[in-house]
Order: structure tokens, then C-alpha cells, then sequence
């Protein structure tokens, strides 16, 4: 656990309203003691995303996230708690307490500087004798000096232990080399370069930092391409490929494509607003990153099998965080950057202007499965056409389509439509469903489970110990007496005894009992499930009757447990047996 001391902890947090710090994040509406937005953490269309004024703390009912301020700065900005404190001081103008560093900070440091000394050495190696065909590779692919130094391309050698001698040389530990995913451990626990014999792409962030590397053979074998592991600075997920430059274009439109060359060669013909995925499918937190930069996109995908199917995924992401999806039409190559080898600068851009919309897109591809002039196919065509259509938010599209699709088909349009809005009204109870079974039944998956798992077998008696908690941490003026009035063991799940050992801990400190302070002592999933706690149960109009009940439902399954007979000393059994009789 970090160095900071809890009074500086508390203090923070104390500084800040929950509400002002998370409000410059989402959009938040408040209604009393709650405030609703948008979940940052998953895409959704209706707020189940709460934040609570008078616990100061957080908790989205559709994801499960939840915890404090901290713990949000930390999802939001991707930090480590102790990292995540910094900045929060840095934004209320406090100074943290000097402390032993934050080791997942350090490391976390070496690690960039090894990635960028590696980036360099890489860079340098292709322009010196050793990377000779690495460059030609590139020259031929028809990439320029200038872009070879813009996207700091580089070749690594045909050796085990080139790189490995350099980062030594340069005084990097074994653990870090390691850590950073530049080098791998042999079965037998020597390090090996990672990266043979390929061409190198760094991969850099928003902040400038190389956070790992996709490397491309320059023949015919496999992998193509391999890219770094995840480690502790890369997640795969919430990185775009050339973003950095990408977000410099201050472009309301933002072009998605598959790969590196192609997003290589459409910058070096002058689109500039281009990005692409790391070798994995488009990712809801990527397409939540594009929605910050872009109002529009175009997707640039390859003509192939595979990249029509992903335009459909990538096309539902978009939909579900707003952005508006074109979608780029490649004939004759196979993508952009063969486009623009082939056909020219000028003739991509035609290409781009004339990106038709996603809708269009869709209907093309439904339409193509039939013959429409068979009555059962042009039925069946309308069929899934109406369903279409009914996914889109805007009611004069959706009538604009519905028209063109009825005159095709040789309808009126009034039927399309309505048979569009009983969809519609289909979907939307469908979804009020989803959520209120989101609201009501949290599935055993969420945090609160993850943290308890003997929530399962202890179902009404996790309730009322949770709701214990969930009381003292809305009424800490309470806290001394109430938990004064709980004996020990009185609580059956283990989670929540540890929870109500660390409050004992903290009110007997004489520390006054907040989320925060409670948070300080736990571990992430904890945190989260803390907040779960504090989120469901907050109304407490008779609290002393709310105990009061808890407490007897508690007491009742532990005597319970006992005439079960679990494991319990004698004398205890005795005692209880004594007390069930009176
Ligand atoms: N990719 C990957 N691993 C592979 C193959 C592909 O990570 N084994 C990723 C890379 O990010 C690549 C993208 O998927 O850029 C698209 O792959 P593909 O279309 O096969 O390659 P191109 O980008 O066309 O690469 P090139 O033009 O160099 O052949
Ligand atoms: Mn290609």
C-alpha cells in the first residue's frame, strides 16, 4: 500500500466535491442527493451511471464500477491509486506529503524509458548497415525518409541478444527488460529480443510515449505481424494506432482503418486524421477515445470478408457512443494503402468524399442477399430492412429510408413506418427491461460478487450486513455507537467482516469514517464492491430501526449456523442454545 498518509488522504478528498470532479468528465444532472450521467466506463444510451453527494462517491449500475473520487480519476485517466492522488493534488492545488514513490509508478517509468531507448535503437539500426534491408523494405513499400522519421520506423536485427547487450549497456535491469515485453525468458531463464529480423512500428500514446511495438516480417512467413504483450503501460484496448498525430489534424472526422502501412500511406498522401487498431477487432473504449476527437467516421476498412464483417461491429460501437459512421467503398485493392499506390492521392479523396452512410451501407448488404423480384424475397428483404432501420435514433432518416425502401419495393410507405415504430416500441421495453434487471438483479459477475463470493449461500444475511455498512459510511456521526452495539462474529461473510473490522479500526483511531478513508484500506475490486454496497442501500429515514432489524436477522442465522452444526466452540453452542430457548 502507497505512503501517503490518511489525514492527507482524507483532507484531499475533503477539498473536492465528488460532483465538480466527475462532472468535468461526464454530463451530469442532479436531482437531490443524486446526480446521473452517462457511464465514461461502458457505453450506454440512458444514465445508470449515479453519483452520490452525500457518501461522495460513484457507482454505475449497468457496469458495476464504483468507488471514490480517487478511484474514478483513476479508471478515467488509466493511473495507479497513488498516481491518481497525485493528480487529484495537483488539481486542487494541494501538495502530497513527500513519501517512499509509488513502486508502480517507477516501474512503470523505467519501463517507457526503455521502450523509447528501444524505439531509438531500432530507428538508428535502420539507417545504419545492419538494417539495410529493413529500409529498402520500407522504400519500396514507397514510404518516404520524411515518414520513415515521422512514424520513427525502425529494423530489428536478426539476433537474439542485440537489443538485450544495448539496454544493458545502458545500465536497464533484467526485471525491467522483461517487465517492458521487449525481451522474453527462455525456458530456461535467459532473455531473448523479443523482435527478430522485422521492421518496426513504435506505438505511441497520447502523451508522446512509446508504449509498445508491432514488428512486420518482410517476407512471407508468419506472423506477420507480432505485436508487444500488454504490460503495465499498454492495453491493447484504449490505444489507436498514430492517435498522437491523428488528434493534431483537429478534424471533425476521423478515418479508421486495419493496419499500419495503411494508415502510414494515407498520412504521407496527406490525410492526416487517420488511425487504426492494433491488430484486434475495434474495442468499445477505443471507439469511447474516437468519440473525444471525431464527430464522424470513415471507415476504411480492407475489401476482404473479414473487414466487411468488422465494419458491421465497428458500426454498432460508433452508434451506441453517437458518432456518425461512414463507410469507404474499395474496389479494385485490397485496401487503402494499395488504393493509393495504385490509383493516387486525388482519386482517394474522391473515394472518401463519396463514402456512402451507414444505412446505405446496410441496406446494400441486406438487399444483396435477395431477389427482389421473387414476392417472398422482397418481403423478407423489407422485413430486415424495417429492422434496420428501426436502429436509428433520428426520426427524419428513419422516415427517409423507410420511403426509399417502400419505393423500391413498390409499397406505401405509411406501412414501412409503422411497422418500423412497432419495432421501435419492442426495443425500447426490451431495453427498459435490460436496465431494470441490471437495477434489481446484479449479476453474480459484478464486483459485489467478485469481493463476497459467499454472497451466493448468504444471500439475506450479505443484505443485511451490507446494509449495516452501507449505514455507517451515510450516517458516520452514528458510526461509534452502532458498531459499539455489534459483537463480534456477528457477521457470516467474510468480506463484509473484514470491512467492519477496518471501520472498528478507523472510528477506534477516532477517524471520522468516510468512503475514501475506507477505500484507503482496501484492494481495487474491494473498492468497487464498497461503493456497490453504498449505492443500493441509501435510505435510512429510522436508522436505529434499521439496525435494529439487521442486527436480529443476523443474529438469528448465526444461531442458525450453530444448531446446523457448523463449526463452533461448545461453550458458544451452549450459550446460544441457552439464549434460542429464552
Ligand atoms: N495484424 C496483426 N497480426 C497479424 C496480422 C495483422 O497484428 N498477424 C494487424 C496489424 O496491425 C496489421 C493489421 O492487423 O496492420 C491489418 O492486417 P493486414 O490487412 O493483414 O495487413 P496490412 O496492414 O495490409 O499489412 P501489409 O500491408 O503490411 O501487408
Ligand atoms: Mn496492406
Amino acid at each position: 500500500m502507497p505512503e501517503i498518509p490518511r489525514e492527507f488522504i482524507t483532507r484531499l478528498t475533503e477539498s473536492c466535491d465528488i460532483g465538480d470532479v466527475i462532472g468535468s468528465y461526464v454530463q451530469l444532472k442532479r436531482s437531490g442527493r443524486i446526480s446521473k450521467g452517462l457511464c465514461p466506463f461502458h457505453s450506454e444510451k440512458t444514465p445508470s451511471f449515479c453519483v452520490y453527494h452525500d457518501t461522495q462517491s460513484f457507482y454505475c449500475f449497468g457496469c458495476g464500477t464504483g468507488g471514490d473520487v480517487i478511484t474514478f480519476i483513476k479508471k478515467a485517466e488509466n493511473l495507479s491509486y497513488v498516481e491518481a492522488i497525485h493528480s487529484l493534488a495537483r488539481r486542487m492545488g494541494l501538495a502530497v506529503p513527500e513519501g517512499k514513490e509509488d513502486i508502480t509508478a517507477k516501474r512503470r517509468k523505467t519501463i517507457l524509458e526503455i521502450n523509447r531507448e528501444t524505439a531509438r535503437f531500432y530507428h538508428k539500426v535502420l539507417r545504419s548497415p545492419i538494417g539495410a534491408s529493413g529500409y529498402q523494405y520500407l522504400r519500396n513499400r514507397g514510404l518516404s525518409d520524411e515518414t520513415i522519421i515521422r512514424y520513427g520506423l525502425g529494423f530489428a536485427p536478426d539476433s537474439f541478444h542485440t537489443l538485450i547487450d544495448y539496454l544493458h549497456q545502458k545500465e536497464f535491469a533484467d526485471i525491467d527488460i522483461e517487465a517492458a515485453a521487449v525481451a522474453k525468458r527462455s525456458s530456461k531463464g535467459n532473455l531473448y529480443d523479443l523482435f527478430r529480423n522485422r521492421v518496426m512500428f513504435p506505438i505511441i500514446d497520447l502523451a508522446g510515449n512509446v508504449v509498445a511495438f508491432g514488428g512486420r516480417v518482410m517476407d512471407d512467413s508468419k506472423p506477420k505481424y507480432l505485436n508487444s504483450p500488454e504490460t503495465m503501460v499498454f492495453k491493447k484496448s484504449k490505444n489507436l494506432f498514430s492517435l498522437n498525430f491523428a488528434r493534431k489534424a483537429e478534424d471533425d472526422t476521423l478515418i479508421l482503418a486495419e493496419g499500419y502501412m495503411d494508415v502510414i500511406s494515407m498520412y504521407a498522401a496527406g490525410f492526416h486524421n487517420v488511425v487504426a487498431t492494433l491488430g484486434t477487432a475495434l474495442t468499445p473504449e477505443q471507439a469511447r477515445i474516437i468519440a473525444k476527437y471525431a464527430k464522424e467516421v470513415i471507415l476504411s476498412y480492407d475489401a476482404d470478408e473479414a473487414g466487411q464483417k468488422a465494419i458491421q461491429r465497428a458500426m454498432n460501437l460508433f452508434s451506441e457512443v453517437g458518432i456518425q459512421t461512414n463507410v469507404l467503398h474499395i474496389e479494385e485493392a485490397k485496401d487503402p494503402d494499395e488504393y493509393i499506390k495504385k490509383f493516387g492521392a486525388d482519386r482517394f479523396r474522391r473515394l472518401l468524399n463519396e463514402s456512402s452512410s451507414v444505412m446505405d451501407f446496410q441496406l446494400n448488404r441486406i438487399r444483396s442477399k435477395y431477389r427482389l423480384e421473387l414476392a417472398e424475397d422482397k418481403i423478407a428483404y423489407m422485413k430486415d430492412a424495417a429492422y434496420a432501420i428501426a436502429q436509428m435514433d433520428d426520426a427524419v432518416s428513419r422516415s427517409v429510408y423507410a420511403g426509399n425502401v417502400a419505393q423500391e419495393c413498390g409499397i406505401e410507405a405509411q406501412i414501412l413506418v409503422g411497422r418500423i415504430d412497432t419495432i421501435r416500441r419492442s426495443n425500447q421495453k426490451k431495453e427498459q427491461q435490460k436496465q431494470i434487471r441490471a437495477i434489481i438483479a446484479p449479476s453474480h459477475a459484478t464486483s459485489a460478487y467478485k469481493a463476497n463470493p459467499q454472497k451466493a449461500e448468504y444471500e439475506k444475511e450479505a443484505a443485511a450486513e451490507e446494509m449495516i455498512i452501507s449505514l455507517i459510511l451515510h450516517r458516520p456521526e452514528l458510526a461509534k455507537s452502532i458498531l459499539k452495539q455489534i459483537p463480534e462474529n456477528l457477521f457470516i461473510t467474510e468480506f463484509n467482516q473484514k470491512v467492519l473490522a477496518v471501520l472498528r479500526q478507523l472510528s477506534d483511531e477516532g477517524q471520522s469514517i468516510s468512503v475514501t478513508l475506507l477505500n484507503s484500506q482496501l484492494e481495487e475490486e474491494e473498492r468497487t464492491a464498497i461503493s456497490a454496497i453504498a449505492a443500493k442501500y441509501d435510505e435510512f429515514a429510522s436508522p436505529e430501526k434499521i439496525f435494529f432489524d439487521c442486527k436480529a436477522r443476523l443474529e438469528e442465522a448465526q444461531q442458525n449456523k450453530v444448531l446446523q452444526g457448523q463449526a463452533i466452540s461448545a461453550e458458544q453452542f451452549m450459550r446460544l442454545k441457552e439464549k434460542k430457548r429464552r
